[in-house]
């Protein structure tokens, strides 16, 4: 039988924790957002899927969600910072109360280029929720709002998080062997 907990060197953040930093986050941001008259979630695919299903849940206040996906070129284990637009936002965003949901921050060129692309469609505000940050790496400097946690400069896999497309069912998220 093929187990994917194979390639898990160390769990880094359990389900217990993740569990319980979303419903924080959720909370915080249904409080956030709580007058916005237009709010509207956009997951970036494919990794922010499963943070954003579980964060979603947690949200107590009408709220409306998009998807876009990009894509970086380059190796596999690190980016290339040139952003390609996959699939493009369905809506317009113009006067909307926006909230981008990521999986990972790590230079920080990708949400870069997405905000700066999507700023020019004029939403009402322009946030950025990750479920994790990687400080270390940080190349160019994005304004992250909202943070689920934040992790040393190690390759995770888990929780939405692939290597080579796999192991995004991880329930937790732990470091590549
Ligand atoms: P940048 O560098 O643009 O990168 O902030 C963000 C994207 O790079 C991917 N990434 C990772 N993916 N484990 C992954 O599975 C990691 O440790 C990791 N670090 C960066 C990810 O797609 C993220 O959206
Ligand atoms: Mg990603």
């Amino acid at each position: 039988m093929k187990d994917i907990t194979m390639k898990v060197k160390e769990i880094l953040i359990t389900e217990e924790q993740i569990r319980q930093k979303v419903k924080e986050l959720g909370q915080k941001i249904s409080e956030d957002y709580k007058d916005s008259d237009d709010f509207l979630m956009v997951c970036i695919l494919k990794g922010g899927v499963v943070f954003m299903a579980d964060l979603l849940r947690q949200i107590t206040i009408p709220v409306k969600i998009e998807f876009m996906a990009v894509s970086s070129y380059g190796n596999s284990t690190s980016s290339s910072g040139i952003v390609r637009i996959l699939k493009d936002l369905d809506t317009s965003i113009e006067g909307k109360d926006v909230l981008l949901v990521e999986d990972i921050v790590d230079t920080g060129l990708t949400l870069k280029y997405i905000t700066e692309y999507l700023k020019g469609r004029r939403p009402r505000s322009l946030r950025i929720c990750t479920m994790l940050d990687k400080p270390s790496r940080r190349k160019v400097d994005v304004e992250i709002h909202y943070k689920g946690f934040e992790i040393p400069d190690k390759f995770v896999i888990g929780y939405g998080l692939d290597y080579a497309g796999l192991y995004r069912n991880l329930p937790y998220i732990g470091v590549l062997e």
